[in-house]
Order: structure tokens, then C-alpha cells, then sequence
């Protein structure tokens, strides 16, 4: 949702900050601002600087009316939740004061009450954020407080003992030159641990690795309800809102600055779609073992806690939903356990039926969706079983799960989910085959030829990108489109689901995925001549004559007018007399085909973006990751 830096250490905590920001930019682009403190001595003050739009806009002011050099500072990129995207109610948030600086992602649920308090005290808000109460109440409370070394954090945890909702809160204070301190709550939070070429160290706090993957791979992670300090000759301390000492987890991160960078590429979504090959097979790597047989060592459930499930809940939300919409095929497929897929932020208030004998698997690229956190939390707390597959190591998700399967698609940055997905969708068949291999086996010689399929996914991937210039092409010429609509059965039809939320989230058109089969039931009636219709049609080794049937739904659209725009497996001739274009991808086992029919409805939707004009990497009113309900 929001981004968060903080930074304690002997370089220009300005730059390092802004730099972190550039990185964060892709959780939240409403506004950005920066605060440092000034001042030799125990007393100081604090500057900030801040400004609605992206960090370019913040970057200009900066550039016009500069800051003065300091080696302590925070920033913040935001995603509005309370109070519109404006220069006031762009982060930091200072107190009454101006003593103390606050910068925050989640949502404060009692500000209205916290508010009334201190505007009872005096107080005259500046903005309209359920933020800024943070900041007055945490310049009394460490106004309250006897000085000493630990009275900053001593502060934070006072206010924090307050605070209702999810929060990561990072303060600065004009009488602290050492020291920054920071709050989790259901929000993310990580720290970095440098050293400059000389020797002297150094310390970051991130809403992700991204804010210091520049500087350290070396990571801290912190738990729930947990109040760090970073200070530069104190180093790191970790206390739980009490005030016990606490150890946060140690990591290192296993990917680099380059791997955050645009790499010569226009767009990030353009890399994370050609990384798509590397990203499947490292997403396989280790987990294909001899004979057909799968090695999930993550998996921290026993074989007889697998053997004793009886149902599957797969919840997740946006495309992480799609990719658990495929897993429904294919878990029940090989394991013959009934499967239902849920979108997260509806599965605990419908009060689902769950116990020791369901196994609830959560699918989250960023670890941190507070949907997703909640549904994992309330399957929890039913006993259910939860298993989570997740992108980003350390975050909350996985950390709160009982097992987890990390995809290992690498950083994306991008707020249009490309490589997260495809590999989501890799990790559901290994969950699928690893359940049926433990269970025991209803199609035994199918699910091993399947586990040799997936070896071959990574290069049909790539042999699809290498075909993708007539479908940039024809993405040109479906830009000035008002609607365009993707039909799919079977797998294909949450392949159709995903290639209408990419066309949305990225081009802003309006688009819808259709079971193939269901058009006819009223959907039918939006086809208009020239509407274009994209259509993923299955292999025609698909079962029960799905294929067929589809093809009659080709023939049904066109009949009516459509442009139709068929994705269809290499030697599929029976689509050709019905297809305005089509656009080929290798012969793939049914099940497996989302992985490779997926990759064009991404180009395409990026390149429509491009066409008309429109920042793919981040579109309108979208974060990557959304930590709020
Ligand atoms: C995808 O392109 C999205 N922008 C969005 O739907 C995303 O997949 C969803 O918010 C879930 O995110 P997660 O995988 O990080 O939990």
C-alpha cells in the first residue's frame, strides 16, 4: 500500500532515502514526502518536505527548494486511505510541535476518538489522515517520559498500546540525532543491516527489501506487534509493545539491486513478462525429484496431516485468485478432494465450514494482502490447516502459515501482476501432485507424466515471447476499443478472467471473462460488430470435447459480429476458418496450458496500456500490495 524508508548511518540520508523511495514507488503513488533531522547535538530540529503525485513531483520540489544534508531521515510514498491525495495529507506527518515527524501505511481504526483527545488538548490538525494523531500523541508521550536512551522507543510503545487497526509507524525526533524508531501491526516491516566501505555501519527500515536492497541484503524481520529502534551506536533493538526484548528472524536476501532495476526495458511489466521462463524454472528448481516424484521440503505438515484432509479451500484476491481458480482443476483432478476457491476478502464473513481436516491454501506474490492476512487468520483460528504460496520471503503471510511454498519468481515490481501469477499457477500443480502423491494416486501414470510436463514448461514460456511482435501489433490496433471481452472453459476460463483484469487494471477498458459456455445465457447480447472477443480455446486432446465446444462459441460471437482473437494450441486447424487472428502457443498438456495462454492476454493488455499513452507500471488508483481491508 504505502511505501516506508528510514535510514540511520553516515551517509546523506536524503539521497539514500529517495533512492529507497524510487524502489517503494510501486505501493503507493497518491503522494511523497521526506523528513530529516538537523542539528548537531542532543537538539535539533526536524525538515520535511512533501507533495501530492508521484516521487517526481516531490523529487522537483526538492530539487528547487533543497533540504539541508543530514545522516537521519525518513520517507514515505502513499496509497490514500483517510483524506484525499493532496500536498496536506501527504506523509510525514509532524506534531504540534514540529518536534516529531511520523510517517505510516495501514489504517488507524480509533483515530476519530484519538483525534477528539488531543484536539481537546489544543491540538489543530493539519490534514485530514488518520496519521497525524500518531504524531501529537507521540510528542506528549515522550515529553512524558524521563530522558535516557530508550525513552524514544519507550514512546512508541506508549502509543502504540493505543492504536487499534494495522500499522507500520516510523517517527523521527528533533531530540534524537541516533535514533529512529519504528511499530508493526499487521503491516509490513523490515530491517536492513549495512556497513559502508569504510566500516561504519549503517541501518535501513523498509516496507520491503526493495527501500535498502542497494546498500545490504543483510534483513531483520520483525514479528507482530513489535517496536524497533535503529540507532547509530546502539545498533538494533527489538522489543514486543510491552517493552520484553524480542529476537527478530535474520535473512539474507537472495536477489540483488540489478534484479529491481528496469534492465533496459521500457516498462517493468515488459522484464517481468520476459522473466517469465527464468522465473517458472527457478519456481521448479529442486522440486522435481526422480521417478516423478515431487521434494516439497517447506511443506512443515506431516504426510498423515495431508493424508487426513477431506476439503481444500483456496483463497486469495485479484490474480491470485485466478491462479487459485486454475488450482481448483487440477487438485481435484489428481486428488479426487473437493476444492473451493474463494476471493479472500469474502471467505471468513460467510462463516465457511472449516476444521482440523481442511487444508486452507492462501496465495499471496506480496505475503502482506490484509484480505488474504484475515482469511488465513480466521481459517486459524477454526484449525484449519493453512498453507501458504507466497513470492516475497519474510513476509507476514508465510510467517503466520503452517507451511509454505515459495514461488521463486523474483522481485516484481510492476503493479500488474505477470511472473507472480505464472508462477502462483506452478506452485498450485505442485501443491496438486505433492497432495496426490502423498494420498495415493487415482490417474498414477497421468500425474507422473505430469511432473516430467512440468519440466518442459519453462522453454514453451519462452517460445511464446519469442512469437509475441504480431500480437504487440494487434494490440495497437485494439487501443481505441471500448469493451473487449475473453471467454475460456475449463482452465482457460480463469485464463480468460486474468487477461480481462490485466486489460482493465492497465488500459482501463472495459473488460470481461466469460465462461465460454455461459455467453449464450446473456452475456451474448453485449456483442456488437467489430466488438473484439479474444477467445482461449483448449487443446484438442482436451476432455470430454471441451474443444469442440468452443469452437462452437467462436463460430456463436462471430455470427453476431465479433473481431475474434483466438488463442489456440500450434496444429489446431479448426479454429482457423473462425479466427480474424490467432495467436499460437505450443502444445501443453490441458491442465498445464494457463501457463503458457496466459503470456499473450499480458502482452497485449501492455501494449493497449502503452498505446494509449497510459504509465503501465502504474496505473490509476492501484498499489501493489493492499494492506487495508
Ligand atoms: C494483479 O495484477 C493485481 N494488481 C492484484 O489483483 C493482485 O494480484 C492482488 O492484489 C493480490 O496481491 P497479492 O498476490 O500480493 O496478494
Amino acid at each position: 500500500m504505502c511505501g516506508i524508508v528510514g535510514y540511520v548511518g553516515p551517509q546523506d540520508a536524503l539521497d539514500v532515502v529517495l533512492e529507497g523511495l524510487r524502489r517503494l514507488e510501486y505501493r503507493g503513488y497518491d503522494s511523497a514526502g521526506v523528513a530529516v533531522r538537523i542539528g548537531d547535538g542532543a537538539s535539533g530540529e526536524l525538515a520535511s518536505a512533501k507533495k501530492a503525485g508521484k516521487l517526481a513531483n516531490l523529487e522537483k520540489l526538492l530539487a528547487d527548494s533543497p533540504l539541508p544534508a543530514s545522516t537521519i531521515g525518513i520517507g514515505h510514498t502513499r496509497w490514500a486511505t483517510h483524506g484525499g491525495p493532496t500536498d496536506r495529507n501527504a506523509h510525514p506527518h509532524l506534531s504540534a510541535d514540529g518536534r516529531v515527524a511520523v510517517i505510516h501505511n495501514g489504517i488507524i481504526e480509533n483515530f476519530a476518538a484519538l483525534r477528539t483527545e488531543c484536539e481537546r488538548r489544543g491540538v489543530e490538525f493539519a490534514s485530514d489522515t488518520d496519521t497525524e494523531v500518531t504524531a501529537h500523541l507521540l510528542a506528549v508521550a515522550y515529553d512524558e517520559l524521563p530522558a535516557g536512551p530508550d525513552r524514544f522507543a519507550e514512546a512508541m510503545r506508549v502509543v502504540c498500546r493505543r492504536l487499534e487497526g494495522a500499522f507500520t509507524l516510523v517517527a523521527t525526533h528533533a531530540d534524537e540525532p541516533d535514533t529512529l524508531v519504528a511499530a508493526r501491526r499487521n503491516s509490513p516491516l523490515v530491517v536492513g543491516i549495512g556497513e559502508t566501505a569504510d566500516g561504519t555501519a549503517e541501518y535501513f527500515l523498509g516496507s520491503d527489501v526493495a527501500a535498502f536492497i542497494a546498500h545490504t541484503r543483510e534483513a531483520r524481520e520483525l514479528g507482530q506487534d513489535q517496536v524497533v529502534e535503529i540507532d547509530r551506536t546502539r545498533g538494533l533493538s527489538v522489543t514486543d509493545f510491552s517493552g520484553a526484548p524480542a529476537e527478530p528472524t535474520a535473512y539474507t536476501v537472495d536477489w540483488d539491486a540489478a534484479a529491481a532495476e528496469k534492465g533496459g526495458y521500457d516498462w517493468f511489466m515488459l522484464k517481468e513478462i520476459a522473466e517469465q521462463p527464468r522465473a517458472v524454472a527457478d519456481t521448479l528448481l529442486g522440486r522435481l525429484g526422480e521417478n516423478g516424484q515431487l521434494v516439497l521440503d517447506e511443506v512443515r505438515l506431516s504426510d498423515q496431516d495431508l493424508r487426513d484432509i477431506d476439503k481444500v479451500f483456496v483463497v486469495a484476491c485479484g490474480t491470485a485468485y485466478h491462479a487459485g481458480l486454475i488450482a481448483k482443476y487440477a487438485i481435484e483432478h489428481w486428488t479426487r478432494i473437493p476444492v473451493e476457491v474463494e476471493v479472500a476478502s469474502e471467505f471468513r464473513y460467510r462463516d465457511p465450514v472449516l476444521d482440523r481436516s481442511t487444508l486452507v491454501v492462501v496465495i499471496s506474490q506480496s505475503g502482506e494482502t490484509m484480505d488474504t492476512l484475515m482469511a488465513l487468520r480466521h481459517a486459524k483460528d477454526q484449525k484449519a490447516r493453512v498453507l501458504a504460496i507466497c513470492n516475497a520471503n519474510g513476509s507476514t503471510i508465510p510467517r503466520e502459515s503452517d507451511a509454505v511454498l515459495y514461488t521463486h519468481a523474483g522481485p516484481e515490481v510492476a503493479v500488474a501482476s505477470t511472473k507472480g501469477f505464472l508462477t502462483q499457477v506452478v506452485a498450485c500443480y505442485l501443491v496438486g501432485l505433492f497432495l496426490a502423491q502423498v494420498r495415493g494416486i487415482k490417474y498414477e501414470d497421468e500425474v507422473a507424466a505430469i511432473v516430467e510436463d512440468l519440466r518442459g514448461l519453462p522453454d514453451q514460456v519462452a517460445q511464446v515471447l519469442e512469437q509475441m511482435e504480431p500480437v504487440r501489433a494487434l494490440g495497437r490496433s485494439l487501443a481505441d476499443s471500448n469493451t473487449i471481452l475473453f471467454l475460456g472453459r475449463h482452465v482457460a476460463f480463469p485464463v480468460a478472467l486474468e487477461g480481462a483484469l490485466k486489460l482493465k487494471e492497465l488500459a482501463y477498458i472495459h473488460a470481461e471473462g466469460f465462461a465460454a459456455g455461459e455467453l449464450k445465457h446473456g452475456p451474448i447480447a453485449l456483442i456488437d460488430e467489430g466488438t473484439p472477443v479474444v477467445v482461449v480455446v483448449p487443446s484438442p486432446r482436451s476432455r470430454e470435447s471441451v474443444h469442440g465446444k468452443v469452437v462452437s462459441n467462436i463460430q456463436e460471437v462471430r455470427a453476431r459480429g465479433a473481431r475474434t482473437i483466438v488463442i489456440a494450441e500450434e496444429g489446431d486447424e479448426d479454429v482457423v476458418p473462425y479466427a480474424d487472428h490467432i495467436i499460437r502457443v505450443p502444445r501443453t498438456p490441458t491442465l498445464l496450458a494457463p501457463v503458457v495462454t496466459t503470456v499473450p492476454l499480458q502482452v497485449l493488455a501492455c501494449e493497449i496500456a502503452d498505446t494509449r499513452g497510459y504509465d503501465v507500471d502504474q496505473p490509476r488508483n492501484l498499489a501493489k500490495s493492499v494492506t487495508v481491508e
